[in-house]
């Protein structure tokens, strides 16, 4: 294998392409040279050692995807500023001088939208001085690159600085897949996985099944990339991607701009795949061209014309395969409250009205990490224009959120901030704001009782996800459709064949957007202050300031080992329906204690509703007095009571947030018991040293109820087994009456998974072997 150089500059931010291929040859070899996705030659080629993860599997891919754990060495780590401050917690108690990867901090979650860019991010900034200080100080300390307020969304900055075809990478943010757009594999995960990354621990990962998503045709007039994944979320809902990393192929692939696959693959998460990607194309090299990295293009270019290495492999097999043709795809509208919920435009009035849904729109947003490229942003003007042509304004409030500084300062050189903001836009800073319930809205108060829609550009959708609101009703789709819905304001309309009157009575209608790939005079960086030193030292001097008596900010102390014997435990809670991590670790007002994990676990479960009353963050002790969930939890915690939590499918769906697997262990849980899990949920409970079980049968749920005892029966033994890659684990079950039985339950528990649960949290088993 050559040796693939760049110029020194460039090297942090370029795969390891000699290693990789070198690995590539060996595991072609243990497979028996099987022709391979994409996804597997990304991903094995960063197996620590091949031998020891594939050797067993006799040259079978079926033995491997959906069999085998991994150990990885991802090449980087993102983090954004609210899971980074327990991400770095965890890692500062590993005694550590520097990481072992380059990573990089974004402060992107903890501003808050309102007003506009300017006053905004002083007030935020102001706000939240303390943390952004700390993480600041740890991003010299440790040789982390910090990008600070203002500077953009952690996937956005990801996509223009760091992601390259074939790289691996890790992020404390669930739509880090965003970074597949440019082919590479990149994961969402819990700050402890982080620190696995960041301490050069190999990180575990079960092979994922491969998902083919084959594209065909062209996208055309009102159609854009956001539908393909809309649609898609609608064929395989959000449990559909679970287990499986999602490949894009076919030759509909080629005709996509690289911002437009990072759509699609930002929003894989919302199907619950590990992560999502797309082989190498022109518009990569292109998008790396335009974005100051074309000696890495150039290198990319050349593995792939000698090595085939960014794209699948003739012949490769998918474990599933959806085909969706471009050219008959409609624009969709998903939701309220859940991605899934599909619609196409067509359909969408009359399904507005069946299910009594508001027959106005109360406001439009567009950008955020999912859809704020170039492309997006001169769409979404040609519209503008067009109205503004016609007399047309908008009906109802507007809002923009750039993704990143760059991407600010382009649309601002070439007009568009001031075409927005002449047609009634407020643009935000560049920042997460509205999409992570920091959307200090004013029209609309937190505690209205009424319903009321709002059409966003975002990907997720949960209840009080955007402005705090549980009754606001966030209907994802492209930036396009929500622009046009601006200056409707009736959910009965539809762009492409409605048309709005106007003041003189004649009628107006919206041609399709035109949008440009990319600027035709390149990016313009912006405002230097916004970016960090490009390979930062790390400075060993530098002093972590952490106060006893801050309320964001509290030291780590080690959660206590595992004693040795059976558990037994009391079941608090019976959650039921959905408890994504919204529901688990709620975030917008909460998002303030990330980095103080006694603060922060008093929203733990706040969002569940009780399957025995139907109320919501309500429990009972076992004399029948009410608490809050989090209250009571403390209150057994204090009482040495460990607790249970039973509830049904995709447990923990949504989110990276590992406060949702922090917290229940800081207040006493022991076993969370589920119909199913979301993929990183389980995992980061894990990392915490908890025991995540399902149901064998899930019946058994019915079985259940609040105060009921569980007792592992055969918990050493699984111990002794070291996990076994998962297996069995018998509860038995007492009533409060006294009457027993027993349920089967199934764990997933891999060697190292178990020496987590027997250490107390996997940073606990990781510091020891640091320091030893
Ligand atoms: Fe930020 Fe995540 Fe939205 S990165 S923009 S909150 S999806």
């Amino acid at each position: 294998v050559p040796n693939f150089e760049v110029p020194k500059e460039y090297e942090s931010r370029t795969p390891p392409y000699s290693k990789l291929l070198e690995k590539h040859e060996i595991v072609k070899k243990i497979l028996g040279n099987k022709p391979l996705t994409l996804a597997e030659k990304i991903l094995y080629s960063h197996i620590a050692d091949p031998e020891e993860s594939l050797g067993s599997s006799q040259g079978k891919l079926e033995n491997i995807r959906g069999e085998q754990y991994l150990k990885l060495h991802p090449d980087r780590v993102a983090m954004q500023d609210a899971s980074a401050q327990m991400a770095l917690l965890q890692f500062m108690t590993c005694g550590m001088a520097s990481t072992a990867v380059p990573a990089s901090i974004h402060c992107d979650h903890l501003i808050v939208g309102r007003d506009g860019a300017s006053d905004d991010l002083t007030k935020s900034i102001s706000t939240n001085k303390e943390v952004f200080d700390f993480l600041q100080s740890c991003g010299e300390k440790y040789g982390i690159q910090f990008w600070g307020p203002g500077s953009g969304i952690i996937h956005q900055i990801v996509l223009e600085n760091f992601s390259v075809p074939g790289l691996m990478m890790l992020g404390t943010d669930s739509h880090t897949p965003n970074a597949g757009g440019l082919g590479a594999i990149a994961i969402g995960v819990g700050g402890a996985d982080a620190v696995d990354a960041l301490t050069g621990t190999p990180w575990e990962l079960k092979a994922p099944k491969i998902l083919g998503v084959k594209l065909t045709g062209q996208l055309s007039g009102w159609s854009s990339p956001k539908d393909v994944i809309t649609k898609l979320a609608g064929i395989l809902t959000v449990r559909g991607g679970t287990g499986y990393i999602v490949e894009y192929f076919g030759e509909g692939v080629s005709t996509l701009s690289c911002t437009g696959m990072a759509t699609i693959c930002n929003m894989g998460a919302e199907i619950g795949a590990t992560t999502s990607t797309f082989p190498y194309q022109d518009a990569h090299y292109r998008y790396l061209a335009q974005t100051n990295r074309e000696p890495i293009a150039k290198v990319a270019d050349s593995v792939n014309k000698q090595y085939n290495f960014l794209r699948a492999d003739e012949g490769a097999q998918y474990d599933q395969v959806v085909e969706i043709n471009l050219s008959e795809l409609e624009p969709h509208v998903n939701g309220p409250f859940t991605p899934d919920l599909s619609t196409s435009i067509s359909k969408f009035g009359e399904k507005a009205k069946a299910e009594n849904w508001p027959s106005k729109v109360s406001a439009g947003l567009i950008g955020s990490c999912t859809n704020s490229s170039y492309q997006d942003m001169s769409r979404a003007i040609s519209i503008i224009k067009q109205a503004e042509r016609a007399g047309l304004k908008p009906k109802i409030p507007f809002f923009v959120t750039p993704g990143s500084e760059q991407i600010r300062a382009t649309i601002e050189r070439d007009g568009l901030i001031n075409s927005f903001e002449k047609n009634g836009a407020v643009v935000l800073a560049n920042a997460c704001g509205p999409c992570i319930g920091q959307w200090d809205r004013s029209d609309v108060p937190k505690t209205s009782t009424e319903s009321n829609a709002i059409f966003t550009s975002f990907n997720r959708n949960f209840r009080a996800r955007n402005d705090g609101n549980r009754n606001t009703m966030n209907f994802l789709t492209s930036p396009d459709i929500v622009t046009a819905m601006i200056y409707s304001g009736d959910m009965n309309f539809n762009p492409i064949t409605d048309s709005i009157k106007l003041e003189n009575g004649k009628e107006f209608k919206f041609e399709p957007p035109v949008g440009d790939e990319l600027p035709s005079s390149g990016f313009t960086k912006g405002r230097s202050e916004f970016y960090p030193e490009a390979d930062p030292t790390p400075k060993p001097d530098v002093k972590m300031n952490v106060s006893p008596d801050s309320d964001r900010l509290q030291l780590l102390e080690p959660f206590k080992p595992w004693n040795g014997e059976e558990l037994s435990v009391n079941v608090l809670l019976k959650v039921e329906g959905k408890c994504t991590t919204d529901h688990i670790s709620a975030a917008g007002a909460w998002l303030k204690y990330k980095g103080h994990l006694e603060n922060i676990s008093y929203n733990t479960l706040i969002g569940a509703v009780n399957k025995e009353t139907g109320e919501v963050n309500k429990v009972y002790d076992f004399n029948g007095e009410a608490y809050g969930i989090p209250e009571l939890m403390m209150k057994w915690k204090d009482e040495e009571r460990p607790w249970a939590v039973v509830a049904e499918h995709n447990y923990g769906e949504g989110s990276a947030r590992e406060h949702a697997a922090l917290s229940p262990k800081y207040l006493g849980g022991s076993i969370i018991l589920v119909k199913s899990f979301a993929r990183i949920h389980e995992t980061n409970l894990k990392k915490q040293g908890m025991l995540p079980l399902t149901f064998a049968d899930e019946s058994d749920y019915d079985k259940l109820s609040s105060g009921d005892t569980l007792a592992t029966v055969n918990l050493k033994e699984m111990v002794a087994l070291e996990g076994n890659n998962g297996g069995t684990l018998t509860l038995r079950v007492t009533k409060k009456d006294g009457s027993n039985f027993d349920i089967l339950c199934k764990h997933t528990m891999s060697k190292d998974q178990v020496e987590f649960f027997k250490a107390g949290s996997a940073i606990n088993y990781i510091g020891n072997l640091k320091r030893n």
